[in-house]
């Protein structure tokens, strides 16, 4: 299988977030924990198979990648990438390569399926790189894109009403930072046009919304956006002592509210012809 080229002088891209700080173990570990369970048995409904070559591109902590890998063992390959992939550990049948999606190019026509969980929605060149991974399947390969629309996610059980709006002031404020950042929170409701429109077939998706709580992954996960994210939170119009409040009210037993959505999304390159 051809790898892609890595290129050497890598200028930060637009991506809000970082793989390099301590906070990016945490970030890995609960989007794990919230997104796996989605993402993993989507995955296995493609067919996913012995033998089957994968790609999974800004893989990030590496557990959907090492997941395929077992599924794809003896005779099947896994390529993660990530434009920094240091978090992924190695596994038998997995490879590993720092791999840029804006700038780099992907092997083509050389994948049964590319699986991309919110990366896509970071990239402000997010319809020329899903072009690219289109390219990157084998006809009849499955593209599956995993990703966010936050356009709702209300607090629903707060102590009181200043709570909840500061907690929907913290989630504007970190939709407007990722927006600032060039990204698309939204980039989820937009997915399945985007696929057809690039040329695959078979589109199918799936919302995901559940309830967050204090022991939630997914709240747990807006908890650590009020770390990783500081700076843009407070560039955005945040106290540091709004902050702190958003993080209290986050462990309060009894705080409810409700996840944005993830849509889970499929397409399939067709048979016998390039995509567009
Ligand atoms: C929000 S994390 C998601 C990680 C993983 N896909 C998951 O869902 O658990 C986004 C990942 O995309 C990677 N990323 C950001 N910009 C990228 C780019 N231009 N090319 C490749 N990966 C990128 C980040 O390094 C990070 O690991």
């Amino acid at each position: 299988m051809n790898q892609p080229t890595a290129t050497t002088d890598r200028p930060a891209t637009g991506y809000a977030f970082d793989n390099a700080t301590d906070h990016s173990h945490d970030q890995h570990r609960c989007l794990a924990a919230a997104y796996d369970p989605v993402t993993l048995p989507r995955l296995a409904a493609t067919g996913l198979r012995s033998g089957w070559d994968c790609l999974e591109v800004g893989a990030g902590g590496g557990s959907v990648a090492q997941w395929l890998a077992r599924r794809v063992a003896p005779h099947g390959t896994v390529l993660a990438t990530d434009v920094d992939p240091r978090h992924i550990a190695s596994a038998p049948g997995l490879t590993v390569r720092a791999h840029d999606l804006e700038r780099d190019p992907l092997p083509e026509n050389a994948f049964d399926l590319v699986v991309a969980r919110l990366v896509l929605q970071h990239l402000p060149g997010r319809r020329a790189v899903l072009a690219k991974l289109v390219r990157a399947l084998r006809p009849g390969g499955v593209l599956q894109i995993d990703e966010f629309d936050t356009s709702y996610e209300p607090p629903l059980l707060a102590p009181d009403e200043e709570s909840a709006e500061l907690y929907s002031a913290f989630l504007r404020a970190k939709s407007d930072a990722l927006r600032a950042a060039g990204g698309d929170p939204q980039w989820g409701r937009r997915v399945p046009s985007a696929l057809r429109e690039a040329g695959l077939v078979g589109i199918d998706t799936q919302p995901y919304v559940e309830v967050r709580h204090a022991g939630s992954a997914s709240l747990q996960l807006q908890l650590h956006h009020t770390h990783h994210l500081r700076d843009r939170l407070v560039a955005q119009g945040m106290t540091p002592a709004q902050l702190e409040r958003v993080r209290e009210l986050m462990t309060d037993p009894s705080f409810r509210a409700a996840s944005s959505i993830l849509y889970s999304t499929q397409g399939r390159r067709p048979e016998g012809r390039d995509p567009r």
